[in-house]
């Protein structure tokens, strides 16, 4: 692995812990040292014959990630049989199969292809975890109840061992958005309008196929990783991400609340951190 970091910054915030910043040339510098990251916390578990517990996002940002963890798994004949993941979220309302589903999502960029068929080191189908309230179709279980279940499970398979983040241009994590409380738990809630706005690139444009709804884990929940990575790259998360590594903890920006945590990493590309130029 040919790994350019072109810088290490750590960044201190008044009086709060330090986190690991990370900037690289470009996205695919990035990915590749953090799948390398990924893979060989796995490997270490696997080797103890232990599980690793991962925290998945969506959105573009990963995308590239999960790309290079599927080409380390081809070329390496990974062992992903003992994973266990948990999505962070999930839109409410989409109808089962909608492609703009987070479902529909993971399973075309990650989870169908590391359980190819005949693969026998592929994720296994029960070891995937989602926020998706469609599972209650049918049956007679409240939403409320629904989401104390996830974190039911959360706690039980858990804690998770590497949290993957991206982050909104509000700052939000998951679908906790600005306001959520840092120790709040998985919850269902109402998207804000500049997400909506920044989704609908997804949703043909169109804000209002965009769903108002969706059910995410909290910050609290996020919070109990014991490592968490949060990804960003291109220009438009400049100005969040610098407001992130300078502002002091506040709730209107969800992502401060990582200033709390011993364990994370940020992984940025030079758009993301023109401050560096
Ligand atoms: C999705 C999620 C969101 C996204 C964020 C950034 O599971 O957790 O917080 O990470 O909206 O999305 P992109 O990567 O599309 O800019």
């Amino acid at each position: 692995m040919q790994l350019i970091l072109i810088v290490i910054v750590t960044l201190f915030v008044s009086s709060l812990r330090a986190n690991e910043v990370l900037v690289f040339e470009d996205a695919s510098e990035l990915v590749e040292n953090c799948a390398w990251k990924i893979v060989t916390v796995i490997d270490g578990n696997n080797k103890k014959g232990e599980k690793t517990v991962l925290g998945l996002a969506t959105g573009s940002t990963p995308i590239p990630l999960y790309e290079a963890l599927i080409k380390i798994t081809y070329e390496n004949h990974f062992d992903w049989s003992h994973v266990v993941t948990f999505n962070l979220d999930e839109y409410v309302g989409l109808p089962h199969g909608h492609e703009q589903s987070y479902r529909y999502f993971m399973d075309r960029y990650l989870f169908s292809r590391l359980a190819f068929p005949n693969y026998i080191l592929g994720i296994k189908p029960e070891n995937i975890h989602f926020p998706d309230v469609r599972l209650c179709d049918g049956k007679d279980i409240s939403l409320r109840q629904f989401t104390d279940d996830y974190e039911m499970l959360l706690a039980c398979e858990g804690p998770i061992d590497i949290q993957i983040l991206g982050i909104g241009t509000n700052g939000h994590i998951g679908f906790a958005e600005p306001g959520s409380s840092f120790s709040g738990s998985t919850m269902v809630v109402a998207l804000s309008e500049s997400t909506i706005r920044d989704n609908a690139r997804f949703f043909g444009g169109d804000i209002n196929a965009v769903p108002q709804k969706a059910i995410t884990m909290g910050i609290g929940s996020i919070l109990k990783a014991k490592d968490i990575i949060l990804l960003a790259t291109g220009a438009n998360k400049a100005a969040i991400m610098e407001k992130v590594l300078t502002s002091s903890p506040a709730e209107d920006i969800p992502a401060t609340a990582l200033h709390f945590h011993d364990n994370v990493t940020i992984y940025l590309d030079k758009e993301a951190a023109p401050w560096k130029q």
